[in-house]
């Protein structure tokens, strides 16, 4: 048996009364591509400071690969690399000298700095940039630096947080296939924080759905999305009130699997959807309940999030984005 590349045990830390992770325990195998996926708060970011040794742990504890974190956390260091949410590169830089200044931190002879240098920039396809200052660089471009910098000192495991906030789509399709590239090829165990649903679910090969600090559900997105059974049934009410009494009738009625609304929508969780549905439209004329539109769809991942916790994850998303893209607008200027 492989020691695993990551194993926590109750891990939990506290910021005075907040309870920010909630005794986690998990297991990540060596060489998986791994994500924790939870809306803003969720204690994503905690979690991945304490395995990367940023903050102790309040409670419980963590190993990577094998190494306690708070025992080790300088043998810890030397067997991860860290993407940080938000960019830590110096723009009056290149990217080159980006590079070999991280070379320098983590003690790598002039020698070694010149050849991994190249291998990571080759890696991130930015070997025709690494001259040009780092503030002329796209959002993407950044990111993507700042991977390979994460890669300098070859980690064992690396840990991503929020890999593409804030970038738009087509860029954020790269930064997937560079994430999978280097799992892949680097041999590189990793661990990513996202609240980006489809970010979790074509990029990471199991996922542990995170929310108040603790796992509400952990496996692959496939599993996940096979556990709700069935399919999801949508109708559209006038509003939130409708909505509210028609899954309450529904959840009466006991025939529909897992209901929940959302605004003026009921999603109702059901075996053999399309056989539910004049049911479900009955029950809802009955009580006098005008269903404005149905629709039908296999479990999403925000289906999983939902049942899980009872929210959607999206409301988070619009705003945050909005609000880091501004950001870095800012930060250009
Ligand atoms: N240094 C800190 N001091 C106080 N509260 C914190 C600190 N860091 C995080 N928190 C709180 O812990 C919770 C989890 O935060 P975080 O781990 O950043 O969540 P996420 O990364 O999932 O958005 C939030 O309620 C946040 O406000
Ligand atoms: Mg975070």
């Amino acid at each position: 048996m492989n020691t695993p590349a990551i194993e926590t045990f109750d891990l939990t830390r506290t910021f005075d009364e907040l309870v920010a992770v909630d005794k986690i325990s998990l297991k990540i195998e060596q060489g998986e591509l791994f994500g924790l996926l939870g809306p803003n708060g969720a204690g994503k970011t905690t979690l991945i400071n304490m395995l990367s040794t940023m903050i102790p742990p309040s409670n419980g504890r963590a190993e990577v690969w094998g190494i306690d974190v708070r025992a080790n956390p300088s043998r810890v260091r030397q067997n991860i690399g860290v993407v940080f949410q938000g960019t830590t590169l110096d723009d009056k830089l290149t990217g080159r000298e980006n590079l070999d200044l991280h070379g320098r931190l983590y003690g790598l002879s002039k020698n070694l700095r010149k050849q991994r240098i190249n291998e990571v920039l080759e890696l991130v396809e930015l070997d025709d940039k690494a001259e040009i200052l780092v503030k002329t660089y796209s959002g993407g471009m950044m990111r993507r630096l700042e991977i390979a910098r994460g890669l300098m000192h070859h980690p064992r495991v690396l840990f991503l947080d929020e890999p593409t906030l804030g970038l738009d789509p087509q860029t954020r399709n790269h930064i997937w296939d560079y994430i999978r590239r280097l799992n892949r090829d680097e041999n590189v165990t990793i661990m990513l924080t996202t609240h980006y649903m489809e970010e979790a679910d074509q990029l990471c090969e199991r996922i542990a759905i995170i929310d108040h600090g603790s796992i509400k559900a952990l496996d692959t997105p496939e599993n996940l999305k096979n556990a709700l059974g069935g399919d999801v049934v949508g109708l559209g009410t006038e509003n939130e009130s409708q909505a509210s009494v028609l899954s309450d009738l529904y959840n009466k009625n006991g025939s529909a699997g897992n209901v929940h609304y959302k605004d003026s929508n009921v999603l109702i969780t059901i075996q053999d959807g399309t056989h539910q549905i004049p049911h479900l439209l009955k029950l809802a004329a009955e009580a006098d309940i005008t269903i404005l539109s149905v629709d039908l769809h296999r479990p999403t991942l925000d289906d999983v999030f939902l049942s899980h916790t009872g929210r959607d994850i999206r409301v988070e998303e619009t705003s945050d984005v909005d609000r880091i893209t501004y950001k870095l607008q800012g930060r250009r200027r």
